[in-house]
């Protein structure tokens, strides 16, 4: 990780980054956030991304007017530009003198942003184990908020049990991973659930389908029954720090033939020589 950290128009050491323990986004997890790879120093999917932060903005009721240049402004001196790295950005709704649930009269919200270096994830190579979990999060999961209790607990669920991801279930149907979309092959066809309140607008989940439509992969967005996972010969998590990641084991059950399948391999594939096209 750089030293040097955003905070408020400031950049300093990260030591030295200091906000107020009567920040709504330590009190209250009052907040959003965006994770955005930048790879040799260019951002991905930038536009993207910053569409995505201004919706959760939007959804908590926070005025920030950013332009996309302002934001690169802000981000350019932390990326190194020799390596592959994340930019973290978390927005709150700041400091208030008192604690309430209230959105205090006037706000003034936190801005800090980080760098951090992308270390490829090894299960991209080797596939990984990951469990099943009841989705026991909010209704508003396409909203990138810093509440991630509901998402820890979930995660930290599936790291006991030795998997790697908890692929949540609502209803009886796949909503997404704990951080993550989730993709599945069943009868070759490629299949991800639709965008809605139950997931987060993936731009991984988004690179994949373009790409799987301009290479002529059988791919559409649907709902998945859990029992369905049983049948499916591939599945997929898709991320921005750990890109595609093939599932071997799921629930202790293999999948496929415990192997990354030759879809994922494609698809992987595909999706190296688009970042390197942007690099
Ligand atoms: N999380 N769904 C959830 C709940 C996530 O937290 C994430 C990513 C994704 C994938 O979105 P994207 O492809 O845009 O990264 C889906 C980030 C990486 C995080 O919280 O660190």
């Amino acid at each position: 990780m750089s030293d040097t950290v955003y905070l408020n128009g400031d950049y300093l050491p990260l030591a030295d980054a200091k906000i107020s323990v009567m920040d709504r986004g330590f009190l209250f997890g009052d907040g959003v956030y965006e994770v955005i790879p930048a790879y040799q120093g260019r951002l991905f999917r930038f536009e993207d991304h910053i569409d995505r932060l201004n919706n959760s903005l939007l959804e908590i009721r926070l005025e920030l007017q950013k332009s996309l240049d302002e934001w690169l402004a802000i981000f350019q001196p932390l990326l190194d530009g020799s390596k592959d790295e994340y930019i973290y950005l978390q927005i709150t709704r700041g400091y208030a003198p008192k604690r309430d649930h209230g959105f205090p009269e006037s706000v003034l919200p936190t801005v800090f942003a980080m760098c951090s270096e992308i270390k490829p994830f090894a299960g991209r190579v080797t596939g990984m184990k990951a469990i099943t979990l009841q989705d026991t999060r909010w209704q508003k999961c396409h909203v990138k908020a810093t509440s991630l209790l509901a998402h820890v607990l979930l995660r930290q669920e599936a790291l006991d049990q030795d998997g790697a991801e908890a692929i949540l279930f609502r209803n009886g149907y796949v909503s997404e991973g704990a951080a993550s979309n989730v993709f599945v092959v069943i009868d070759g066809e490629l299949i991800t659930p639709p965008n809605s309140h139950e997931l987060l607008p993936g731009i991984t989940r988004d690179v994949v389908l373009e790409l799987a439509e301009v290479n002529q992969i059988v791919c559409r967005e649907d709902i998945i029954a859990v029992e369905a996972l049983q049948n499916a010969s591939e599945v997929w998590v898709t991320s921005s720090i750990r890109e595609i990641v093939p599932v071997i084991e799921l629930d202790g059950q293999v999948i496929g033939d415990g192997r990354p399948g030759p879809l994922f391999q494609k698809m992987d594939q595909l999706f190296q020589a688009y970042k390197q096209s942007l690099v």
